[in-house]
């Protein structure tokens, strides 16, 4: 049976059971800084399980997943993996434990035909109820049941010991014998032991509890089930096959990298073939979702994994890339949105395997150098010497270092790499008075709502130097809650910052300078000019309403900007970050090579035109089928609710998207473009100013210009003196006098001539 088949054969047996099958979610978890990739199926419910947002009770899916805990292991093992497919289906207060398992073992042993006594259950040591289930009502033989403690048996592992805080509870785990001649061969072998006999094929959590910050599990609004079942390993098991690799899901894959070696004469172990084919598929996937290689968090994960498969490959030009559309072709069918993005996935691999081929160009010489004479250690400087100057990653060091059987000096290279980092942040002048942690306001009670502005309220919360406080005295900020708060207040979100404005009460005049949300709730960041801000204080707040509006000016012209770039340069350009204040915009896009200046006036003048003919702002809710239907650009890598807000300026844009918008184009009057950068591999940068900050950046930037034109014209000036000196450029001479005396400004004559007598 093909993975295919597997995979569509769970997801329907659960539909028949009342389940709605859900999409995946975006590898990239929207609203969830906790997490740094998707690494569950549950991922996506967290707020179902809180007992929120639960609109459909039972909900099947096939997720996108990405864990980096494994990836020492990635290749060497048969089963470890950093992108994989997980299977699940979840209650959300609905169904618990008896139909969970129930379910499950008719999947396993029904719909699969997976033979009873093959199968093995762990149950956590404490769950009666779970184990009582398995034995009398499923009569699976008590010998092949075990009970498991926290570690293995309570998801996530050890919860209630270590956290993380948030929905979590007991598990129940189904094992696949491989059978008596595989793993150890102790006749008591079991799933309690961890050798190769027994695999884990799926788990049943019974999501009950929440973990709370202060490490107690406080019993959930109502009991949920989460399960989880890898693909890749269900795969195996179903194909008889001794890897994850040798399965129909990698072995195109496989086969596609080895012949691509093959041709280039170049042979590597099997170990490192499922290592490519391992992480070209995560690169793959994660670029599509928007994370493309860079040196922050996300991106550098995603960098790491291009380098890494690239050295295993033993490569001395880009490759990688030509396996992005094998991956494609592979998962396009479940994952469709691979299929429009792949061209630019191939693009970037390669741009970064390039640069990669680069750095090791300058960077292995030294590094043998370093080695020469069967030298095998490099010391703390020599490694801090290969990262610092040759931009060589310490991954790859250590990588290469353990391949020829070399020790590193990581500590002392560390303390060298934190004594350059102190030097850096010392010489940097960049301070943040207000750093936002949403969790700091989890015991800040929940604000009332006005539609009222400006708006009368009580400050109920408040946040000194980030520790709860009672009062803000002058000259000092911090971060509070009032009750009510107003809807029409924009909290920072979308890429755009929250509103700003004025704080008055008796005897105090405070400002704030962004509104935050912290899980619902607005937190104003405040400064206090005047008196001292104290808890429970009346207060009125009202927003800078100038501020608002060049804030939308700039929302409204990032819009006009998409479209005009996409325009100018084609539909693959697609909005992959951007961040809107009052005085500038930002925005960043999927696109490979600089912009040229003439496609930067294009764009403006695009943009400059619709701006001109004062065209309507629309703003309308609407689902989101309707809304795609109508062609409406969606942000690249964002995941929307059912029901979306539409921006459209007809004939010119039309976006999702929840930010402040001006009704009219004509109140922009002007957008400049002022930069134009590369921020990451395949995604450029413009940043741009429009109406009034046109006018100041025009004036800060007419004081350089000035200084440059009395530059040139004492350059020029010192021309005009050398060409007078020289015999028979006497005529040259002149003219270039007249050019500086403003003479020659149009005179195409003069121009002409000029051109002849001074480039003869
Ligand atoms: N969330 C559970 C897991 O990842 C099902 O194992």
């Amino acid at each position: 049976m093909l993975a295919k088949e597997i995979r569509e054969r769970y997801l329907r047996f659960f539909e028949k059971k009342g389940h709605k099958i859900v999409a995946s979610d975006l590898l990239v978890p929207e609203n969830d800084p906790t997490l740094l990739f998707t690494g569950a199926g549950m991922n996506q419910f967290k707020e179902q399980f809180m007992g929120k947002n639960v609109t459909f009770k039972r909900a099947t899916s096939s997720q996108k997943c990405l864990r980096t805990g494994d990836l020492e292991n990635v290749g060497r093992t048969p089963r470890h993996h950093t992108f994989f497919e997980m299977l699940g289906n979840f209650s959300f207060g609905d169904y618990f434990k008896r139909e969970a398992i129930n379910w499950a073992w008719e999947f396993m042993t029904v719909e699969m035909k997976f033979p009873k006594e093959r199968l093995w259950i762990s149950v956590y040591k404490d769950d009666e109820e779970a184990y009582s289930i398995w034995k009398d009502e499923i009569k699976v033989d008590p010998k092949r049941i075990v009970k498991l403690g926290p570690d293995s048996n309570f998801w996530p592992a050890d919860a209630p010991s270590k956290g993380p805080n948030g929905p979590c509870g007991p598990c129940s785990e189904i094992f696949f014998d491989w059978g008596p001649g595989t793993g150890c061969g102790k006749p008591d072998c079991s799933p309690a032991c961890d050798c190769s006999r027994f695999i884990e094929v799926w788990n049943l959590v019974f999501t009950e509890f929440e973990r709370k910050p202060d490490g107690q599990l406080v019993p959930l609004p109502a009991k949920n089930i989460d399960t989880g079942m890898g693909l890749e390993r269900i795969v195996s098991v179903v194909q008889n096959v001794p890897t994850n690799f040798d399965t129909d899901l990698f072995t195109p894959l496989t086969d596609a990298i080895k012949k691509v070696l093959d041709a280039k004469g170049v042979s590597v172990p099997k170990s490192h073939i499922n290592l490519i084919a391992d992480h070209i598929r995560a690169v793959t996937f994660c670029i599509t979702d928007g994370v493309s290689p860079s040196n922050e968090k996300r991106g550098y994960v995603v960098r790491k994994l291009i380098r890494r498969a690239y050295m295993k490959s033993k490569q001395k030009e880009a490759f990688l890339f030509n396996l992005v559309p094998v991956v494609v072709g592979l998962l396009k069918d479940i994952y469709p949105e691979l299929e429009g993005k792949r061209e630019h996935v191939a693009a970037i691999v390669k741009d970064e395997e390039d640069k990669f081929n680069e750095t090791l160009r300058a960077a292995m010489p030294v590094m043998e150098e370093m080695l020469s004479g069967g030298k095998k250690k490099l010391n703390g400087d020599q490694v801090f010497k290969l990262v610092d100057t040759y931009g060589m990653p310490l991954d790859v060091i250590s990588d290469e270092a353990e391949t020829r059987g070399v020790t590193i000096d990581v500590d002392t290279y560390e303390k060298l790499m934190e004594k350059r980092k102190d030097e850096s942040r010392k010489g940097s002048n960049i301070t943040s008075d207000f750093i936002f942690k949403p969790d700091a306001f989890a015991k800040a009670p929940k604000p009332e709502l006005s539609g009222d502005m400006p708006l009368l309220c009580d400050v109920v919360f408040m946040l000194k130097n980030g520790a709860p406080a009672d009062a803000i005295s002058e000259g000092e900020n911090g971060e509070i809650i009032t009750s009510p708060q107003s809807s029409v207040i924009y909290t920072e979100g979308g890429g755009q910052v929250g509103d700003a404005g004025h704080i008055e009460a008796d005897g105090v005049s405070a400002v704030f300078v962004n509104v935050c949300n912290a899980g619902g709730k607005r937190v104003f960041q405040t400064h206090v000019k005047k008196g001292t801000l104290r808890i429970g204080a009346k207060v009125k707040i009202s927003i800078d309403e100038k501020r608002k509006e060049r804030t939308a000016c700039n929302h409204t012209a990032t819009h006009l900007l998409q479209s005009a770039l996409r325009q100018v340069l084609g539909d693959q350009v697609k909005q992959s970050g951007s961040y809107v204040d009052d005085r500038r915009l930002r925005f960043d896009f999927t696109q490979l090579k600089k912009l040229t200046d003439r496609e930067l006036l294009a764009v403006e003048e695009l943009a400059n035109g619709w701006i001109e003919k004062n065209m309507p702002v629309k703003k309308e809710t609407k689902s989101l089928e309707e809304a795609k239907t109508e062609g409406a650009l969606s942000f690249f890598g964002e995941k929307y609710g059912e029901i979306v807000r539409m921006v459209t300026i007809p004939g010119a844009s039309k976006e999702l998207c929840g930010g402040t918008h001006v009704d009219n184009t004509g109140v922009i009057k002007f957008v400049k473009i002022i930069s134009e950068s590369s921020v990451a591999s395949g995604i450029r940068r413009i940043e741009a100013v429009t109406g009034e900050n046109v006018i100041a950046w025009l004036k800060e930037t007419s004081v350089g210009f000035d200084k440059e034109l009395k530059q040139m014209s004492s350059v020029a000036g010192g021309t005009a003196s050398l060409f007078k000196s020289v015999p028979g450029l006497d005529k040259a001479a002149a003219t270039v006098d007249k050019v500086l005396k403003n003479e020659a400004h149009v005179d195409k004559a003069l121009l002409k001539e000029f051109d002849e007598t001074v480039r003869p």
